[in-house]
Parts: structure tokens; sequence; C-alpha cells
């Protein structure tokens, strides 16, 4: 096309593809220009913001490294992941939440009952449950890679004081679906803000914390993998988590409990002496 205008450039894009395009790259593509000019249109974007825009993805292109996901941290803090997550989460199953950057896998054996606290101080948390199917039949063998902050507020991952595998754990279940272990309880945190995303929750008159939460990824074979989250229902920032991941069921009652009522079998039993903290939560996977 030679005459092309502001109405028509929309058309001219969509034309400019070839016959032979794969149709769903088709249909993203037309769709994606057409937000972006029709936003280019609506806001009447002038040549200082479109300039800011790119300067925003060169900032986030220079930091991005293998321990940093600038592009990943973007599409958080702008809701689009989670709503790309809640788009395919499935009704009948825990729901999903997002994974975050700082999860690292091949993390060692957790046995059921098992410590991640090791010694670390700080009131004792107990976290247990049951993998079930939507039906409610426990799963037997079902996998559940666990991973938190330390009480400083850091992942393993960003914190050169802590072992690679610090607050990280790959436990089993048996034949019951049930796990257990103890930890800490995770305190509330900030994405990193020394970057462009630091500056766009700055401009947006935004802040960077997410509540305290434990990382779940659980699998089973013939069963959709889940990567999810669990939220204390009196964190302040429940509503507000900069990340946009909290769901109604991720949010659970974490209760206060004497020493004496510390359960058999796990690996602290017989050595807690003060009171502790205890969250059930069960998990639905939903079918492959
Ligand atoms: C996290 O929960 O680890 C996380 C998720 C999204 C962005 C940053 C951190
Ligand atoms: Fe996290």
């Amino acid at each position: 096309m030679r005459n092309v205008t502001k109405d028509n450039i929309t058309e001219a894009f969509k034309g400019y593809m070839g016959d032979e395009m794969e149709p769903r790259s088709r249909e993203i593509m037309s769709s994606l220009v057409q937000h972006l000019h029709d936003f280019a249109r609506e806001t009447n974007l002038t040549h200082n913001e479109w300039r800011t825009g790119i300067a925003f993805l060169e900032g986030c292109a220079a930091i991005e490294s293998e321990d940093r996901h600038e592009f990943v941290l973007a599409s958080d803090i702008l809701g689009l992941s989670s709503l790309v997550d809640m788009l395919h989460s499935r009704p009948d199953a825990t729901s999903s939440s997002v994974l975050g950057p700082f999860h690292v896998s091949g993390a060692p054996p957790l046995p059921v009952g098992g410590d991640m606290k090791r010694d670390f101080g700080g009131p004792v948390l107990l976290a247990e449950g049951v993998i079930r199917d939507t039906d409610g039949n426990p799963i037997p063998g079902a996998e559940i890679d666990i991973w938190q902050t330390a009480p400083n507020g850091l992942y393993a991952s960003q914190d050169e004081a802590q072992d690679t595998y610090s607050f990280h754990g790959l436990m089993t279940v048996g034949e019951d679906g049930r796990y257990a272990f103890t930890t800490v309880k995770p305190v509330e945190y900030t994405v990193p803000t020394d970057g462009p995303i630091g500056a766009i929750l700055d401009a947006c008159g935004r802040h960077p914390w997410r509540p305290s939460h434990l990382h779940y990824i659980v699998k089973a074979p013939g069963y959709r993998d889940l990567v999810t989250e669990i939220f204390p229902d009196d964190d302040p920032y429940l509503d507000q988590d900069t990340v946009f991941g909290v769901r109604e069921d991720l949010v659970m009652k974490y209760h206060e409990k004497p020493a004496s009522e510390f359960p058999e079998g796990m690996a602290l039993s017989g050595k807690i002496n003060a009171p502790f903290l205890a969250v059930e939560f069960d998990v639905t996977l939903a079918k492959a």
C-alpha cells in the first residue's frame, strides 16, 4: 500500500502478512497490532512517549540475565502473567498462581514430615495437607516442589549467604497423598525495584510488595502440573499483591497451637517447646 494513512495502517499491516502464515500466528499478530495501533490512536501517543516506551524495553533488555528476568517481571506487575494463568486454569482444581523468577529446580528430597527451617530462628510453621484428584481421592506418589523466602525476605537465588537450595525441598507423598513439613513462616517481600520495573511502579504510584506465601509446584503422572502459592489470611498485602497472585481458595488460616499439640512422626517431634503455627492446605489436581 503506498497511500498509508493513520486510519488504514492497521489493515495495511494485516495485508502484508503472507498467505502461507500459520493461522494461530496470524490471529495473534493481527490482534496484537490492532490493539497496539488503537492504543496509539486513542491516546494520541507523542514521539516522546513512544521513545519512553522504547527506552523501557531497552532497559529491561539491558538488565536481563540468567538470574534477572525483567520482562517476566514486567508481565507480572502488569497483571498479564496472572491473566494468562486464569484464562487456562481449571475451575475444578486448586487455583494456579504465578511461578515468579526465584524457583531453583533440582531441590534435594524432603521426606514427608521433614524440616526446611534447619538452623534458622523464628516460630515454626507446620504446613500439611492431602494431594487429591477432582473426585477427592488421594493421589499416591504425587510430587510437591516447595520453595519460599528465608526470614530476611530473600530467596536463596538472591542471597549469597544462603545455600543454593536453602528453603527449597522436593517431597514425594505416600499412598495417603499426605504431605507435611515444618518451616518458618515466610515474610512479605518486595519484587526487585532497582531496574525499569521499579520506575514503572513509582510512576503508577504503586508499591512493590507481595504478601507472605509458600510456593508449590505439584505434579503427578496423568494430572496437570499445578504451580500455586498459599497465603495467610491476616497478611496486610493480600488485597494489593503487586503481581496479582492471590486467589480466594489460596488464602488459609494459620492457627497458633501450643507445643503440646505438635504431632508425632515429624523431624521436629519432641523438639518443640514454644507455640507453633499450623496450616492445612489440600491441593486438587485436574486430569491432564
Ligand atoms: C515470587 O513470588 O517469587 C515472585 C512472583 C512474581 C514476581 C516476583 C516474585
Ligand atoms: Fe515468591
